[in-house]
């Protein structure tokens, strides 16, 4: 898988490029189709950066990321 930086991540943030990006767990995530994600915004949570740690405050698991594509990995 291609690797990423968090540099490279932060531009799919939603607002500065049409690709809107997630990373969890050290995988990329293109959520890019999500309509929970316009804009990279979801849940006063932002595209762009590494959501690992966020993930426990959802009411939801990882199981959400299973239909997304990996784009790469974050460095
Ligand atoms: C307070 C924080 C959050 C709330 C209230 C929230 C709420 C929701 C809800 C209601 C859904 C749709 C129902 C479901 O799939 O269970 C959803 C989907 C999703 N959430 Fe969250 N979420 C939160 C945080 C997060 C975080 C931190 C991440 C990333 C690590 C995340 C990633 C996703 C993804 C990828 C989906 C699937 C979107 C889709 O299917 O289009 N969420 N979230």
């Amino acid at each position: 898988m291609k690797i990423y930086s968090a540099q490279q991540l932060a531009l799919r943030n939603g607002q500065d490029r049409p690709e809107i990006w997630v990373a969890y767990r050290g995988v990329i995530y293109d959520v890019s189709e999500s309509r929970l994600w316009k804009k990279g915004m979801h849940y006063e949570h932002w595209a762009g950066q590494d959501l690992t740690e966020e993930l426990v405050d959802a009411p939801h698991t990882e199981k959400v990321f299973e239909k997304f594509r990996a784009v790469g990995q974050l460095q």
